[in-house]
This record gives structure tokens, sequence and C-alpha cells, in this order.
């Protein structure tokens, strides 16, 4: 039988590390919370961002990921992106003088700039905050261009935490720190080991999706849930130890951002000489990509892929906001809809990678 493709634990664990000092993760600059969602929600109301307001939001992104801001009443002002990925600048003025938003929120999809420079440029100009979205991106100390940025790490490393904020401005910005150690870092790492186990029984590697709210993984995930049921405020925690032991080795940072490199780089080739092109061909020294977008005209890829035990997802894909779906927002929703994303985890071989690569073939 093959072996299933997709993310499986990085071995061993950072337990009991003493050779180079930890990376500079885990210092006081830094808050954590259970999900990026979380970590978004904490630096819109550090902005200010009160219920009845809004905040501007790229047309493609996954609902979910907004969940606590429409249970807190904020409400998003769509703006749609381009082919490219990146926010459209000449759009923002009139978008930002017609709805007056509070602040913005710009996405580094799939671990790439995006061109989000320039945006956070004309927003500074027009007054109104950015919180950059880097749920997709590992963390890394470059330079924060807006006002906080928030991350979902474990869409990298496999932890059941991993939502982090960072502001800029230093860490008197920052809500206080969760009080004393508590159980929340304990309950975390249980909760993590019930759901793992039982995702491996249901699907094996290779059939988990990270993006699967709504579904019985997203259940056992805690990440679907109505928002009636849901409390927007959640209070920075204690990250769990598993978290704690990777963002302290220096080994598991440095194969995270090495290998995810050549991992992608290594299917880029091998794609573009099969012909299929890539919104990005290339990874930029500063960008650690989350996985290797492509575009799927056909529509069937996923499923052809996870018939041979192959973790690809359409990405937001289902989890397209509705307004979205509703109409208006052209490049997201069909961004939206054919945007599929490959799996490049660090522990992928390149024999895995040619087999990923035979199979979008064909
Ligand atoms: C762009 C983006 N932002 C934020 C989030 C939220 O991250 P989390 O699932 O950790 O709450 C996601 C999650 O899928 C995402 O794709």
């Amino acid at each position: 039988m093959k072996q299933p493709i997709s993310g499986k634990p990085l071995a061993p664990l950072a337990d009991g590390h003493t050779g180079a000092p930890p990376l500079p993760l885990l210092d006081k600059t830094r808050r954590f919370y259970p999900r990026g969602r979380d970590a978004l929600f904490a630096a819109l109301t550090l902005l200010g961002v009160a219920p009845g307001a809004r905040v501007l939001v790229p047309a493609l992104i996954c609902d979910s990921a907004l969940a606590p801001l429409r249970a807190a009443g904020i409400e998003p002002v769509w703006i749609d992106v381009r082919e490219d990925f990146s926010i459209d600048v000449a759009r923002l003025e009139e978008t930002v003088a017609r709805s007056r938003p509070a602040a913005a929120l710009l996405v580094r999809y799939f671990g790439f700039g995006c061109g989000l420079a320039g945006a956070v440029e004309r927003l500074r100009g027009l007054g109104v905050p950015v919180v950059e979205d880097r749920c997709h991106c590992w963390v890394s100390d470059a330079a924060l261009l807006g006002e906080a940025a928030v991350y979902s790490l474990r869409k990298f490393i496999p932890v059941g935490d991993g939502g982090m904020l960072v502001v800029a401005g230093g860490p008197d910005r920052l809500p206080p720190p969760p009080s004393g150690e508590g159980d929340g870092h304990r309950r975390a790492d249980l909760r993590f080991a019930v759901r793992n186990w039982a995702e491996r029984a249901l699907f094996g590697w290779g059939g988990s999706n990270p993006y699967a709210e709504g579904t019985v993984i997203g259940r056992l995930r805690g990440g679907g849930g109505g928002a009636a049921a849901l409390d927007p405020a959640v209070a920075p925690r204690v990250p769990s130890r598993r978290l704690v032991r990777y963002l302290r080795s220096p080994a598991v940072s440095e194969a995270v951002v090495r290998r995810r490199r050549e991992n992608f780089d290594y299917l880029a080739t091998r794609l573009a000489a099969l012909g299929i092109q890539l919104p990005w061909a290339r990874c930029a020294e500063d960008e650690v990509p989350m996985g290797l977008p492509l575009i799927d005209a056909g529509g069937r890829l996923v499923e052809r892929l996870r018939a041979d035990g192959i973790g690809a997802y359409r990405w937001p894909g289902e989890e397209l906001p509705p307004e979205v779906e509703a109409g208006g927002f052209p490049c997201a929703s069909r961004l939206g809809r054919r945007t599929v994303v490959l799996p490049i985890h660090q522990d992928l071989g390149p024999a895995q990678l040619e087999r990923i690569a035979e199979r979008c073939a064909g």
C-alpha cells in the first residue's frame, strides 16, 4: 500500500533541549491564544475596534477566522483581491471613504508577501490601522508592517493551540499576560492528544485537512460552533507545553524554515516542468510557505489527490464567506473555489514530492 502523504509530527520534541539558546519566540513581546482567530479579535480590540464598528477585510478569507468578530457585532467591509492575491490599492481609497472602517485586516496568503507593504502604506495615509494576518506564516522577526500581527502556528507544527499576537511599539501595548501557569496548557495538551488520536483513527494522515470547519474533524478541533456559542473575548493563555517545546527548539524552527522552502522549490520546479502554472513559482528569502497553492481550473484535483492519500485541500473552498459567495467579488470567489493547496510539510521528502507531482500531472 502506498504511504499517505501529508504532515506528521516532527520528532523528537525538544524536551530537555540544552543546545543553542532558544529562539526569541517566547519573549515578553508576544501573547498566546488558543487559535489565530482569538489573537485576531484581541488585536482588533487593542486597536479600539468595538462592537458596531467596521473592519476592512479581503474577500478572500475563510469565514471561521471572522467568527469572533461577527459574534462581537463587528461588521466586515469587503474588498476584492486581485489575480495575484494582492489588494487593489487603487480601490482602497474609495472603499475607506464609503465605509469608514475602524481598522483593516490584510492577509499574507500561504506565507507570501502579497504586496502588503503598498496597501499598509496607503491605509496608514488614510488613517486606518492595520492588523497583519500572518496565520499562514511561520514565526519570524520580520519587521511588522501594520500595528499588530497574528499567527496560527498549528498550521505549521502539530500543536492544538498556536494563536499568537505581536504588536508594534513594544510589549506595553499588549494585553496583560496570563496570571500564573494555570492548567490551561495542560488541558490544551490533552485535547490535542485526544483529537490527534481520533483524527488518525478516522482518517489517517492523508485524509486530515487543516481547514475542516463544520465537519466531524472541525468539531473535534472545536473550530466550528455557531456564533451564538462563541465568547469572542478570549484572554491570553499560557501556551501548551508542546508549543513551548517546539518554539524553544532551534532545530525545529530551522527544519520548518529550510525544509518547507526547499520542498516548495522542488515541487514548484517539478510542476512548472509539467506545464502547470503557479501563482508563486519561488519563495523569496523571507517567505516560509504554508503550502504550495495552484489554480485548479478543472475543479477535481483535490478529490483525485485525496483518493491517493495526499492531504491537499481547497482554500478557502466551502469556507468562503456567504457575502462573498453572494456576488460582487469576482476575483475572490474565483480564487476561493479554485485555489488548491498542496502539502510541502517539513517532514516530506523528494520521493513523496515526486508522487504529488505525478498525481498532479493526471
Ligand atoms: C487567513 C486566515 N486567518 C486566520 C485564520 C484563523 O486561524 P485559526 O484557525 O487558528 O483560528 C485562518 C484559519 O484558517 C486563516 O486561513
